[in-house]
């Protein structure tokens, strides 16, 4: 049972029959919940059927090397406090150290959210993922590079009470990765039902800094969702529109918890922040117009810290935050908010205000808006501490890569196309398709431009549809080479521009309307299928992914 019938249905509309179903498809869909009864709250043991399913993993290797870690993950229903009153169903990766150290698990308290992996760079690991959801499904490992078989490509998508073997080494430096589900066509709705954790990796050179750790080393998530009034998850309430646009939902939450209030000792602190949304896009920034120290981001550490007046975070993206509350007074509140931007053209203009205004729209008034602004998170300045730990000046060393090395530079444009949607060079996602320009030589060093023009077509009363897309690569990270701005975006870039962090390694970068970014990256290690998409992860399960493959 997959919710594909509403992108077929989708697929199926030329532009002008788009704009009609839009209006029409308004009725609310079911939250994708299970019916099943609810299991205790904060309950964080493993399902109660440990029984080993037969693998369906297609090219595991016949003999693993050993471990040093293993865990057994599952996804389940369950039922969490979210708002007062009624508890919410959700859908919820759980874990259980069977090797290792039980620390590599952490709860995150009284959330949907999965537990936080924390594993050190070089361990070898095994991870048992056993599936308890009526869709099929399958973990991806955001961030980290490891073989084609291990990162969850929806080819291998399993169903209840199958399980899929996960082994692999990190390879990956020190940083805040993540993991969530990634079917095709369907991974919005279940990463917004709850399935997604943090995966963060260490290393020597990591430790070596002696950075804020333990509980002064915070990952928070945000991400935005919506309730009925009995306080279930809703999905996509304005249906199609939702789809093209991205589901944008009324209630912040950090950590799975709405109105989040971070209590501080007088000290430093490392945040880590992941937009964790579907598809909303932050503006980050403190109440008291503090500038931001950042230290890290998608792929780990700067190279140095940089200073931002506020920060732009995309979906999937994440920063590493050096925030020293030393010099505040016990008692004090700041408050991290999302500043407001302009919306883009097109969205707020012939689509958004005009279309959506006519009382049936969150985008005419109602709730949030992209760009509009709101509250995240309250500090709250508990206590008094004389830790005073030092921010070192130089964190790591970034080898750079250069264009003059790349033996290829692909361009992908990222167009709106009735009546396939989103699509990546006028392409939906094929399971295993490979263009001949996405095939890529093992080991070598590729340009990959993203141009983000817009519709290429008249649509919706004539309005170009341009839209921010978050564009992930698979595998390896890359790193941002430039920008360039045509003038039709120009008011949005404006606004956000200064808040990009393109410095260090990134596997996702946002790319604005009118924008074209280049980034340079290595394929190497591993040949087969990877993918690259948008992470508005309702443009994705429209078909805006592709393959790229590796190739000895
Ligand atoms: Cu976080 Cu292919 O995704
Ligand atoms: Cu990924
Ligand atoms: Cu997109």
């Amino acid at each position: 049972m997959k919710t594909s019938l509403s992108r077929r249905k989708f697929l199926g509309l030329s532009g002008l029959g788009l704009a009609a179903a839009a209006l029409a498809a308004c009725t609310p869909e079911l939250p994708p919940v299970s019916p099943a009864p609810p299991s205790p709250t904060s309950d964080q043991s493993p399902p109660s059927s440990p029984t080993p399913h037969p693998t369906t993993a297609p090219t595991r290797s016949p003999t693993h090397p050993p471990a040093d870690v293993a865990i057994a993950l599952a996804a389940v229903p369950a039922s969490v406090a979210i708002l007062p009153g009624q508890p919410t169903q959700v859908w919820q990766f759980r874990g259980q150290v069977q090797q290792g150290d039980p620390a590599i698990l952490q709860p995150v308290p009284n959330a949907y959210l999965g537990p936080t992996i924390r594993v050190q760079k070089g361990q070898r690991l095994r991870i048992t993922f056993t599936h308890d959801l009526p869709q099929e499904s399958i973990v991806h490992w955001h961030g980290l590079h490891v073989p084609a078989a291990m990162d969850g490509h929806p080819q291998y998508a399993i169903n209840r009470g199958e399980t899929y073997e996960y082994a692999f080494e990190i390879l990956n430096r020190a940083g805040t990765y993540w993991y969530h589900p990634h079917p095709h066509g369907i991974t919005g709705p279940q990463v917004y039902a709850g399935l997604a954790g943090f995966f963060i990796v260490h290393d020597q050179e990591e430790q070596a800094l002696g950075l804020p750790s333990g509980e002064f080393d915070i990952p928070l998530v945000i991400q935005d969702r919506a309730f009925d009034g009995n306080n279930q998850l809703v999905y996509r309430p304005n249906g199609m529109m939702d789809q093209m646009m991205g589901f944008l939902g009324d209630r912040i939450l950090v950590n799975g918890q709405p109105d989040f209030t971070l209590p501080v000792a007088t000290r430093p602190y490392r945040l880590r922040l992941l937009n964790g949304s579907n598809s909303r896009i932050y503006k980050l920034g403190w109440s008291d117009g503090s500038p931001f120290t950042v230290i890290g981001n998608d792929g780990g550490l700067l190279e140095k810290p940089v200073q931002r007046p506020y920060i732009t975070l995309g979906p999937a993206e994440r920063v590493e935050l050096w925030v020293d509350f030393s010099n505040r007074a016990v008692g004090e509140e700041i408050v991290l908010r999302s500043l407001p931007f302009p919306a883009p053209a097109g969205m707020m203009g012939g689509m958004g205000r005009g279309m959506m205004g006519q009382g049936q729209g969150r985008m005419g008034g109602a709730a949030l808006g992209l760009g509009d602004p709101f509250d995240i998170l309250t500090v709250r300045v508990e206590k008094a501490s004389d830790e005073r730990t030092t921010l070192p000046d130089r964190l790591s060393t970034i080898e750079k890569l250069h264009p003059r090395d790349a033996v290829a530079t692909k361009t992908i444009a990222l167009t709106m196309r009735p009546p396939n949607g989103w699509t990546l060079n006028g392409r939906t996602f094929q399971m295993t398709a490979v263009a001949p320009e996405e095939r890529v030589k093992l080991g070598s060093i590729e340009v990959w431009e993203f141009v983000n023009n817009g519709g290429g077509m008249g649509m919706m009363g004539g309005g170009m549809m341009s839209l921010p897309h978050p564009m992930h690569m698979h595998g390896e990270q890359f790193q941002v080479l430039d920008r360039q701005i045509s003038r039709a975006g120009r008011a949005m870039w404006e606004s956000l521009k200064d808040g990009f962090v393109d410095e260090g390694w990134k596997d996702t970068v946002l790319v604005l309307p009118g924008e074209r970014v280049r980034v340079i990256r290595r394929f190497a290690d591993f040949t087969g299928l990877f993918l690259y998409h948008c992470h508005n992860l309702e443009h994705e399960d429209m078909g805006m992914m592709r393959n790229f493959e590796i190739v000895a």
